[in-house]
């Protein structure tokens, strides 16, 4: 099978097959960033532009360092240094930006759906990096990386997610891919962090943290995305960490060899404990290394010459 999409914008739109290829690409590109000279002539010639226009650490960093170690050229616009704040709007910046031939274009944005609009206007390839709440599709497939890597496979493992449930990216796009390979997603927030008819996307609301937990063998915790939230949607941190937070004690719930993970910032003390985030179930840090290969493994599948031209 060859892997045909234009663009990567959300986990409903890939197969569960797609998923497996996008995910065995990235197992194979993992050993590129462990070699003494990290780089392959791969993506030669290629145009990558990020675009972001929400900060970021690991995503922004993750793609440039995945498209330099193949070998692609890579440039950076951000909305407070582009002509954004001069009113041009996203879809003139989009065209400009395809004037200038790029074969790819990263984009994270505050709105949902800026990646979809986009992607029906230009001939590059758009990989969306993050849009307002709707979607995370490259930290999703780099979670499934992780967990596969570590577990074996996906399919009939208990997946925990807990934390702001309505205001994150990143949940949706979990639930909706580890549902789509076969796990049992669970979900647990405060009544106000839950979007009605979250089960409508494969998982099960849990009524408490403890019976979330109970028999995991992962543990996803996020942050509180107070930059989202219209009013605070709690009444403190404490009380927040005391009923919602990832601690040893309440783990012992979980199975034994349980993964703990967060797709950061992790806020400390408040959805997790410093003694779990450090621990040896946590694998905080590999999803991190993961990131890598797999978007080194998208920029591939898409702009690698893998697809058909015509596609465009
Ligand atoms: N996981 C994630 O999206 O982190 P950043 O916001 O730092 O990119």
């Amino acid at each position: 099978m060859r892997f045909e999409k234009k663009d990567i914008l959300d986990i409903e739109s890939l197969e569960p097959w797609e998923i497996s290829m996008i995910l065995d690409t990235a197992e194979g590109m993992k050993e590129i960033s462990e070699r003494p000279v990290k780089k392959v002539p791969t993506l030669r010639g290629k145009t990558i532009v990020l675009f972001f226009q929400e900060p970021s650490t690991r995503t922004k960093l993750s793609f440039d360092t995945a498209a330099k170690r193949l070998s692609a050229d890579t440039h950076s616009i951000s909305a407070g240094t582009s002509s954004i704040v001069k009113g041009e709007t996203l879809i003139d910046t989009a065209k400009n930006l395809e004037a200038m031939k790029p074969d790819v274009i990263v984009l994270r944005h505050p709105s949902s759906g800026a990646p979809h609009l986009i992607a029906k206007r230009v001939k590059a390839s758009i990989i969306n990096a993050g849009d307002g709440i709707h979607a995370h599709p490259s930290q999703a497939l780099l979670d499934m990386m992780s967990v596969r890597e570590r577990k074996g496979k996906i399919v009939g493992l208990k997946i925990s997610i807990i934390g702001d449930i309505s205001h994150s990216r990143v949940a949706r796009s979990d639930i909706t891919g580890f549902s789509k390979m076969g796990a049992a997603v669970s979900i647990c927030a405060p009544q106000t962090m839950i979007p009605k008819g979250i089960e409508k996307m494969g998982c099960t609301v849990s009524p408490n943290m403890d019976s979330c937990i109970e028999g995991a063998d992962v543990v996803m915790m996020l942050r509180i995305q107070k930059e989202r939230q219209g009013s605070i949607l709690f009444p403190t941190e404490r009380e927040y960490a005391t009923l919602f937070g990832l601690n040893r004690s309440r783990l012992k719930r979980a199975q034994k060899d349980v993964l703990v993970m967060h797709p950061g910032p992790m806020n400390r003390g408040v959805e997790i404990s410093s003694d779990v985030a450090d621990s040896d179930c946590s694998i905080i840090l590999e999803q991190v290394t993961n990131g890598v290969a797999l978007r080194m493994a998208l920029f591939y599948l898409v702009a690698g010459g893998n697809r058909h031209v015509d596609s465009h």
